[in-house]
């Protein structure tokens, strides 16, 4: 649980920066687009691919052990894939722009002030609903949990700062 957390703390920052980069296109002004490739890139490879599957671990023994705990949470698997599906379609729509294509302003905008907002929510209700229930169980039953098998993957950006195709966003990050 304090890795989910740090992850959503992670996050938040990382959600910070995509917000800058919204302001700059409602000003008018041209993003650093390399930076926005960077965020959606780490988005798909670490919270689509880490985060939100260890939590769907957790979930699924949160369903199993404690049913009494469980109740009214069946989105949440869905809400993980409508996530990872908006933040791939931002990030066709970022590659796209770096490629050359004419993709317009106003629905870039709309578009990414939409995942920061599903994404800040999610995390939000997570935090102050999912997380707490999870805690709960780990109280009565410390040892329920097994997310060995994602243990050994790490934040490529804010635990192992590896600069090779995120050199933007590590340097928007100090
Ligand atoms: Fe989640
Ligand atoms: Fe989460």
């Amino acid at each position: 649980m304090t890795e989910l957390r740090e992850d959503h703390r992670n996050m938040a920052v990382v959600l910070d920066l995509l917000d800058e980069l919204v302001v700059q296109m409602d000003a008018g002004k041209n993003p650093d687009f390399e930076l926005f490739d960077e965020i959606m890139r780490y988005m798909t490879v670490y919270p689509d691919a880490v985060h939100h599957p260890k939590e769907d671990v957790v979930y699924e023994q949160l369903r199993q052990n404690r049913p009494d705990l469980s109740e009214h949470l069946d989105h949440v698997p869905d809400d993980h894939n409508d996530i990872a599906h908006l933040g791939s379609l931002l990030r066709d729509e970022v590659e796209a722009i770096n490629a050359g294509a004419a993709v317009r302003r106003e629905k870039m905008i709309e578009d990414t002030a939409a995942y920061v907002q599903r994404l800040r929510n999610h995390m939000q209700w997570e935090e102050q609903d999912l997380f707490k229930r999870i805690d709960k169980m780990l109280e009565a039953q410390p040892h329920t949990v097994d997310v060995s098998e994602y243990e050994h993957i790490k934040d490529p950006v804010f635990e192992l700062e590896i600069e090779a195709g995120f050199r933007r966003m590590i340097a928007s990050l100090k």
